[in-house]
């Protein structure tokens, strides 16, 4: 089969043919993947800024069609449609029995191993995904089942980075109707924050983000302000919109230097919610006293805390009712043959999102 391999950081992924290990053990799904969502995350293991074992399959944020199931799978047969969700999850640990699958425990015995060859090589898979190809095994958790009227490039996209910023607003952060927000990045996933603040009925959602272009698709998502900070001073500007500043602050970016413009915009009591995936051993400095003197809070946001089973086909829901917009968030399809193309308009900031078509 066709899959786009990374063989080293720093270089095109390669359009080969693949072999899949195909023979399914038990709980595991073969999916036919459709479509996988450009998302930045792949792109940091791009750029040898998170350092994952070569060569690797990336794609992360899938949808597709059942092809066959292991045995003990019952929830999943032949013919459904997927969402392919990058955490699977075991249902008994800690985690999972408190209501936080996103942090399973378990989730790295759940992830297929090395079952891709090529000319004899093993290939690494990615975080139990690898949808930069035709086809996938992955544990039935990270399988979710979808309505077959929802088409799967927007089922694809929910599978990552709708579900990651939604649900930072939604799940993590719980914003309350009337609430103030600012959202730094407004990319594939802060855009997804900003709708989900306009779900929630936030009433001020402030956008920053360096490229003006991203601050109009803010504004169609659901922005009430927008704030270049190529421009101007984010924190000031939020501070003087909200005086005191916003109940929540978001990170979507993943940066050090606006990880810190995230906390100095919240108010007393305020929470920073992190979303953005940061370099591996990166570190952020944070004024201590507040913490005591302004009662003020940082909290993570991973997979938007998802409960995948629950949270993807309730988005998809919202998405049939017109209540999120998924449509307008494709810029953009490739061929997988021009997936380096599509990471390359990602980079340059000239897409909400794009999809490739497997
Ligand atoms: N200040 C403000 N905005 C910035 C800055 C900055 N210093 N640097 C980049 N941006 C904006 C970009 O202009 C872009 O609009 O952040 C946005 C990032 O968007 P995408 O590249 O589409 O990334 P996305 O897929 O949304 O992921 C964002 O979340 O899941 C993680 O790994 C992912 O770390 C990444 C983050
Ligand atoms: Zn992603």
């Amino acid at each position: 089969m066709k899959a786009a391999v990374l063989h080293a950081p720093k270089t095109p992924m390669k359009i080969e043919d693949v072999q899949l290990d195909k023979d399914l053990r038990p709980n595991e799904v073969l999916v036919r993947v459709t479509h996988a969502g450009v998302c930045h995350s792949d792109y940091h293991i791009m750029t040898g800024e998170t350092p994952r074992p070569m060569p690797v399959v990336l794609g992360h944020e899938g949808a597709g069609i059942v092809e066959a199931v292991g045995d003990g799978v019952t929830r999943l047969h032949k013919g459904d449609h997927v969402a392919l969700c990058f955490r699977p999850y075991c249902g008994w640990c800690r985690q999972c029995s408190t209501g936080h699958p996103n942090l399973c425990d378990n989730v790295e015995l759940l992830r297929q191993s090395c079952r891709l060859n090529w000319n004899g090589e093993t290939l690494h898979n990615f975080i139990g995904v690898s949808c930069f190809a035709e086809h996938t095994v992955v544990h039935e958790s990270a399988a979710i089942k979808v309505p077959h009227d929802i088409p799967l490039d927007r089922v694809a996209m929910v599978s990552c980075g709708v579900m990651t910023g939604v649900g930072a607003v939604i799940n993590t952060a719980k914003v309350q109707p009337g609430d103030h927000v600012a959202i730094i990045g407004c990319g594939g996933v802060g855009l997804n924050a900003i709708q989900g603040a306009r779900l929630a009925n936030a009433s001020t959602i402030i956008a920053v983000d360096v490229l003006d272009n991203k601050l109009e698709m803010a504004t169609m998502f659901g922005a009430t302000h927008i704030i270049n900070s190529r421009n101007e001073d984010p924190v000031k500007k939020v501070r003087e919109l909200v005086k005191g500043g916003v109940d929540y602050a978001f990170e979507v970016i993943g940066l050090p230097q606006t990880m810190e413009q995230c906390y100095g915009m919240i108010r007393k009591g305020g929470t920073a919610i992190m979303v953005g995936m940061p370099p591996a051993n990166s570190h952020v400095t944070f004024p201590a006293f507040s913490f005591f003197y302004e009662e003020k809070s940082i909290k993570g946001s991973m997979f938007g805390s998802a409960r995948p089973s629950v949270d993807i086909p309730r988005i998809l829901e919202l998405y049939r009712n017109h209540q999120l917009r998924l449509d307008e968030l494709i810029t953009r399809h490739y061929p997988l043959e021009q997936v380096n193309e599509a990471y390359e308009a990602m980079v340059k900031g000239e897409v909400a999102r794009s999809v490739i078509d497997i």
